[in-house]
């Protein structure tokens, strides 16, 4: 018998079976050798997100005539819920037919855990080898063998921006600096906005950390801090700290129980100026049909892309291996990846797209990602593993009530200690 999915409708409400192609088999049970049903499980199921999955979907029914989409996604942005019922599937042996894992260290969690499968022989059929930049595929790979497929790259340094509220503000250019950007902060305040930076809870905040990080320290010395390079207990870390937690004075008290969507929501209602997302954001704000947005790089990060990618595996004991690798293949396919990315507000991994096909912000985005440096992300796992992603969650949330710099910094240097490779 296949995973109930109780735990997954429990936190979404619903859990529909989709079907994404008329060729679909009918009356599969799903259960055992034989099924024609994915299940591809991951924490898409609104807005933009849900938008990109529903591409994909409708090409994995061109290309995979007689499989059948089965929506096994559980909300919560960055996969707050969701990581925690896949965790506790695959501990029960009870994989979904694929499921969503960043690139780089959250992926080799599942690898180092023996809970995905070899993916290279696959890679050479699909030609998939010399599809991708590789640095991704270097991020993908282990002992020389490949356990994913990449669907896109996200940005996560980018701040939106609602152009209305900024313009009556009499704010018109992006701040180059951090010391500008709190000075456009004060404007907004003045003009009667409460909290002009929108942000939401641990992750998100993680998130506007790690941008400070970059600013503070510079890309190499950020990246060094997930490397085991770069000691957490030093003055230029004290800073960030001190400087995050000025910013936080900008930002919606109720901030710890909000989602992105719910910080999203407050820049769209006029009720803040600013929220720094990954640009999945520009594609939830085309859903939403919010049209009044601006974006820009996080002040002082300077020509640095902090990148994450979404990618597709076949873990072990997955019911259908043969409709997962099909869905891998749309996944890694120049079709898949634009009918995904167009709606996703991320740039294709794929090297071979056309910039034209793709909506003005994901153009630009393509054009940096050619030029910038490449830094990784924590809280959408490139640059650490769940265990320090988690410890790093935490000392944020910790620190949203308590405002101790000195807690802070001891707790993530304690994590890096813990977690770091050495
Ligand atoms: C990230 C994921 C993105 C987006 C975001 C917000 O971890 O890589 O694709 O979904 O979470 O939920």
């Amino acid at each position: 018998m296949r995973f109930s999915r109780r735990a997954a409708v429990a936190v979404v409400g619903v859990a529909a079976l989709l079907t994404a192609t008329a060729c679909g088999s009918s009356g599969d049970s799903g259960g055992g050798t034989g099924s024609k049903k994915v299940e591809v499980f991951t924490w898409w199921a609104d807005g933009g997100e849900k938008a990109g999955l529903d591409g994909l979907v409708a090409q994995f029914a061109k290309d995979c005539p007689g499989q059948t989409f089965e929506n096994g996604a559980v909300a919560g942005g960055a996969g707050a819920n969701a990581k925690q019922v896949l965790a506790s599937r695959l501990q029960q042996n009870q994989p979904p037919d694929t499921f969503q894992a960043h690139a780089g260290a959250e992926l080799l969690d599942y690898i180092n855990a023996g809970q995905v499968q070899d993916l290279s022989a696959d890679y050479d059929t699909w030609g998939l080898k010399t599809a991708f930049p590789q640095g991704l595929i270097d991020n993908l790979t282990v002992d020389g063998k490949i356990y994913s497929v990449p669907a896109n790259i996200h940005r996560a340094n980018v701040v939106w921006t609602n152009k209305k509220v900024l313009s009556d503000a009499g704010i018109t250019d992006d701040p180059k600096d951090l010391a500008g950007f709190i000075a456009d902060l004060d404007k907004l305040k003045a003009k009667g906005i409460k909290s002009p930076l929108a942000i939401g809870k641990d992750w998100t905040q993680l998130m506007l950390f790690e941008s400070v990080l970059i600013t503070d320290l510079g890309a190499d010395q950020f990246t060094g801090l997930w490397k085991g390079t770069t000691d957490w207990t030093s003055a230029p870390v004290t800073k960030a700290i001190t400087d995050f937690k000025q910013l936080l004075t900008y930002t919606n008290t109720d901030r710890d129980a909000l989602d992105w969507t719910d910080a999203e929501k407050l820049v769209m209602d006029g009720k803040a100026g600013y929220q720094l997302m990954g640009d999945w954001e520009a594609a939830d704000l085309d859903a939403k049909n919010f049209t009044g947005y601006g974006y820009f790089t996080f002040p002082g990060n300077g020509a640095t892309y902090q990148w994450l990618a979404d990618s597709f595996v076949l873990p072990k004991g997955a019911n259908n291996a043969d409709g997962t690798k099909c869905w891998l293949k749309t996944v890694g396919s120049a079709d898949g990846q634009k009918a995904f990315n167009t709606k996703k507000g991320s740039i294709p991994a794929r090297t071979d797209a056309s910039p034209a096909d793709y909506p003005k912000y994901q153009q630009a985005a393509m054009a940096d990602w050619k030029t910038e440096k490449q830094v990784p992300s924590c809280a959408h796992g490139s640059a650490c593993s769940q265990g320090w992603q988690g410890a790093a969650n935490s000392a944020l949330g910790a620190f949203s009530t308590n405002q101790d710099v000195a807690g802070l910094q001891k707790a993530l240097a304690a994590a890096a200690q813990q977690f770091a490779k050495k």
